[in-house]
């Protein structure tokens, strides 16, 4: 209550113009404000009390000056607060977000939360742009790589711990920050898997697959939200009220902050809704609170709050009284995140000279387990994995000495130096230095040309032709008792407005492979990417193959560790790996359609002719261990329940060894007759167990009606959420396709 008091006070006493001041959010940019000399928009801006907020400070100096400039500033001493795109980690950067989905790892995912927020409340940071929670099925979409996968179960487990690591108990403690869930919603869904573009759902996709992480963000008690930039079924995130105001604040009762994306109110007008005056009006109705760099609220309100707004032409309009009644509003819930923050008591929380940063030694280990976590075992011919120490060992390709591409998409605080590359990793551990020999370039010919001048390529361009340099690889791999090739894509060819048409290989890439498994030599391939890649032909190839992901800083050691078994591969597909690249969406809770072939399940949807029916599958959930592990047969506390009841699927696991494992076992359901269609398969569960050489574990699920809930909409807000009685079947094993199936049947 005290929050409120304090806040209405303030409000009280503030003037309009000031209170449109606080729903001002602007980026640091260059030229730091440190000291008066300086006049950049942003020392003008905070001199004039019209900041609400900064993102992307480099250091707790030029935030330190900045805030001293915003109370200078602001007649009533309102101090800003400090934000920052903190997606995988700040300073120890770890795996991207994708590859620590595949780690299925809570209590993992949290911790690299944590150490991100004490890291970065150390420079004076309160608030970050994390986590990024929209579900992404189509591997052609570039933010792929900052995602937590396909599946809305995972999503929402992975939201609410990130949540947890970044907030903790409270957010004003000293090492930790806000949250915020985005991109609210459903950013993941672009047509063709164009970044930005639209997104057409079914209100009861958008209910039962895009919302559920952000319900389980807001119950873990996300403090902030960011708006997506793209239209879900023709209403524009920015400006959609029935979700933001409705859904969000109505139905979830989510009592934090909303803040637009980079420029997103300005957009509503490239969408098609009207002038800036409308676009900010509609945003601000919409239930939007802080305008990120767009400055379209600090410049529009004024007039719309004397105003108000009509705008037949699109059908909408407010009145003055109901304009300054939203700002009103909006202001205050910037001010008690303030408040929240412990900022309006403290405005130099987090800034003052001497605050106690994590360790970095710890940090580096923990982004060490992590990339070893994150990185899948897909293919391990021979058992060729893990090496003995003694091999001598070639490593072939553009990754092979890599550090740049390592850090992978929004590691904006992230530093290259800081990452260890493969060849020093496998000496390090070894105590051999491996032979190195570049591959082809990460990025056809073509493509080095084309994206050179947008996002620049973090490789260096080897300038021999690709004769000389195959030439010079074979000679490696022929000196070598083992070929271990480094291949996949440049950071940049993940992440924002990075979206690609075919999500596969480097045609000089896979030449590479085709001639490297030509030597007879034992080939392990590693393949390092922002999102899954068709692996085609590399995967029949290969005799061990390793997808680790862009690892973050060390990245390459925690692939080095699984290399030669210091780690063992934990990873589990988070995404369906396409078999083709124009395989897309691909995801495995899909319906079964009219059509599903009989038997085998990974083709129950009919087939393309230009895809054999063979072609090799690793499915959502997938991944190998250096261990063999033996389930037993899964067995119900009963085969009847009425809905009031809790049944348990109990099931004993084994490790037969010769290798400890980590193993993930999952739990998917079918609902075979429904009123509507429903996915052939649902994850509904899943436990990590770490189990040595000969442990056995019995696990038991609990399994609830409420797991078999599913969404009847009309409309959004129309939406009736049914359940059935009847047969549900139960799948239960290592991945979404191999699994034994037991039935419980719902009495009512
Ligand atoms: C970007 C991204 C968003 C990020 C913001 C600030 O365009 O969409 O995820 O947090 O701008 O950098």
């Amino acid at each position: 209550m005290e929050e409120q008091e304090a806040v209405g006070r303030l409000m009280a006493e503030m003037t309009l113009a000031e209170k449109i001041g606080q729903l001002n959010l602007l980026a640091a940019g260059e030229g730091l404000v440190t000291g008066a000399a300086q006049h950049t928009p942003l020392a003008r801006r905070l001199d004039a009390g019209q900041v609400g907020a900064i993102f992307g400070t480099k250091s707790r100096a030029s935030a330190r000056a900045m805030q001293e400039r915003a109370l200078a500033g602001s007649r009533l001493s309102i101090p800003v607060f400090f934000a920052e795109d903190v997606i995988h980690g700040h300073r120890t950067v770890f795996p991207i977000n994708i590859a620590l989905a595949c780690s299925w790892d809570l209590d993992l995912i949290e911790e690299t939360a944590a150490h991100a927020a004490a890291e970065a409340a150390a420079e004076g940071l309160h608030h970050v742009f994390a986590p990024m929670i929209d579900i992404s099925r189509d591997p052609r979409w570039g933010r792929v790589a900052e995602s937590p996968g396909e599946d809305p179960l995972l999503a929402a487990r992975i939201a609410a711990a990130m949540t947890r690591g970044f907030q903790g108990r409270n957010i004003a403690d000293a090492d930790r920050v806000a949250a915020c869930l985005k991109h609210f919603v459903g950013y993941g869904a672009p047509e063709s898997g164009r970044d930005y573009d639209n997104v057409s759902l079914s209100w009861e996709d958008l209910l039962a697959v895009h919302l559920p992480p952000f319900q389980a963000g807001v119950a873990e008690g996300a403090a902030s939200v960011m708006v997506a930039f793209n239209a879900v079924n023709k209403l524009p995130m920015h400006a959609n009220k029935p979700l933001i105001e409705g859904w969000l604040r109505k139905g979830e009762g989510f009592d934090g902050l909303v803040i637009s994306d980079y420029t997103g109110v300005k957009e509503l007008t490239a969408h098609g809704l009207g002038p800036a005056a409308v676009a900010v009006a509609r945003a601000l109705h919409a239930g939007i609170d802080m305008d990120m760099v767009g400055e379209d609220f600090l410049e529009k309100l004024p007039t719309l709050a004397r105003e108000g707004v009509e705008a037949p032409h699109a059908g909408f309009s407010l009145s003055a009284a109901e304009i300054v009644d939203l700002v009103d509003k909006a202001c205050h819930r910037v001010l008690i995140f303030k408040s929240r923050l412990g900022l309006l008591s403290n405005p130099f929380k987090g800034l003052a000279e001497n605050p106690v940063a994590p360790s970095r030694q710890e940090g580096r280990k923990l982004a060490r387990k992590a990339a070893a976590r994150s990185t899948i075992l897909i293919k391990n011919d021979h058992s060729l994995l893990p090496l003995p120490l003694d091999q001598k060992v070639a490593l072939i390709g553009p990754f092979a000495a890599d550090r740049a591409n390592m850090l992978g998409t929004w590691a904006v605080s992230g530093k290259v130096e800081d990452v260890i590359p493969l060849n020093e990793a496998v000496k390090a551990l070894t105590g051999t230095e491996p032979a190195v020999a570049w591959g082809a370039n990460i990025v056809d010919e073509l493509w080095l040309e084309q994206r050179l001048n947008v996002h620049g390529v973090t490789v260096e361009r080897d300038s021999r032709s690709e004769d000389a340099i195959l030439k010079e690889t074979m000679a490696a791999a022929h000196a070598a008792d083992v070929v271990i090739a480094t291949i996949g894509e440049a950071k940049e060819h993940a992440g924002e407005s990075s979206s690609r048409l075919a999500p596969d290989l480097p045609a000089p890439q896979r030449r590479l492979i085709s001639r490297l498994a030509n030597t007879g030599k034992p080939l392990v391939v590693v393949v390092f990417a922002g999102r899954p890649l068709a692996l085609g032909e590399v995967a029949e190839k290969a005799d061990a193959l390793l997808f680790a992901w862009h690892g973050g800083i060390a990245g390459p050691q925690g692939v080095a560790d699984v290399l030669f078994g210091a780690a063992s591969p934990a990873g589990r597909l988070a995404v369906s790996l396409p078999t083709h690249p124009g395989e897309v969406p691909l995801y495995h809770a899909a319906e079964p359609t009219g059509r599903p072939s009989l038997g085998n399940f990974q083709k129950f949807r009919s087939n393309w002719l230009d895809l054999p029916d063979d072609a090799i599958r690793f499915p959502f959930g997938f991944g190998l261990g250096y261990g063999t592990v033996r389930y037993g047969s899964p067995a119900l506390s009963s085969d009847t329940a009425m809905a009031t009841e809790t049944v348990l699927l109990s099931l004993k696991i084994e490790n037969t060894g010769p290798g400890e494992v980590v193993e993930t076992v999952q739990l998917y359901a079918s609902d075979p007759v429904a009123r509507v269609t429903r996915p052939a398969r649902m994850l509904i569960d899943f436990k990590q167990v770490t189990l040595s050489a000969g442990e056995a574990r019995e696990l038991v699920f609990e399994i609830t009606a409420q797991q078999f809930r599913y969404p009847i909409a009309l409309s959004l807000l129309s939406a009736e959420w049914v359940r059935d009685p009847g047969t549900i079947q139960l799948h239960v094993g290592a991945n979404s396709r191999d699994t034994q199936s037991v039935e419980l049947k719902w009495l009512t």
